[in-house]
């Protein structure tokens, strides 16, 4: 596999284990436009995990812990997933799992069927590896900020309730207008591959890795 160096965590039985998931990077000219508002939002939820720029990215699918064989069998098997690339829009915002108890700020993504459809896509293919399969729906977006001490996965869990953690800048964010207007829209970025990252956790913020890109491409014959 082509990758960076990368940490690896050890299993109690002393295997290597990594951290992974898949998702799509942001193109440089839509990440500045999303870090000039994450500057300017960011300071109305202070007690947020704020991301970093540099490590948006739309996950398609998260597998978690992997011995290292296994995300070598992934890797060969993501090679084989065909898919055209297409575009997404990114505009407005929302919380999860809901905006009365929010514990993720994210802003939108948007695009034909062909996200979903690759989402899916990775699903199965990964699940002939014996990797769960995605109970809910998939819902694209884009997290720019996680209730600190609370879990980043965007589903409700247990200890979800009403917080105040993003209560200013839900205001802000009420006072620039409608959600899905133009009032806040990131432009488009071409997803032209897709990526099969590590994630590394720390007290610092997670750090993301890309281990391999596979490229979108049309399908031989179309
Ligand atoms: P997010 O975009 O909502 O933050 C790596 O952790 C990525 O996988 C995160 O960006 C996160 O999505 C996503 N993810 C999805 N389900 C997850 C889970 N159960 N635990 C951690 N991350 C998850």
């Amino acid at each position: 596999m082509r990758r960076e160096k990368a940490a690896e965590a050890v299993d109690e039985l002393g295997l290597s284990q990594m951290r992974i998931f898949v998702g799509i990077d942001l193109d440089d000219g839509t990440r500045g436009k999303i870090a000039r508002f994450l500057e300017g939002v960011s300071g109305f939820a202070p007690e947020g995990r704020w991301a970093r720029p540099d490590s948006l990215h739309i996950t398609l699918k998260f597998i978690g812990e992997q011995k290292e064989e296994q995300v070598e069998a992934i890797a060969q098997r993501l090679r084989q997933v065909e898919c055209a690339p297409f575009e997404i829009r990114v505009s407005g915002y929302g919380f999860f799992p809901t905006a009365k108890s929010p514990r993720v700020f994210w802003i939108g993504v948007h695009s034909g069927p062909q996200l979903p459809q690759l989402a899916r896509e990775i699903d199965s293919a990964v699940a002939e590896l014996g990797i769960p399969r995605e109970e809910r729906p998939y819902s694209p977006h884009l997290t720019l900020a996680r209730a600190s001490g609370r879990s980043g996965d965007p589903k409700g869990r247990k200890g979800d309730g009403p917080n105040l953690i993003y209560g200013v800048l839900q205001k802000r964010l009420a006072a620039m207008g409608e959600p899905d207007s133009d009032t806040l829209s990131f432009g488009s970025v071409t997803a032209n591959e897709f990526i099969l990252y590590q994630s590394q956790l720390s007290p610092a913020g997670s750090k993301y890795t890309k281990l391999e890109r596979f490229s979108l491409r049309l399908a031989e014959g179309h």
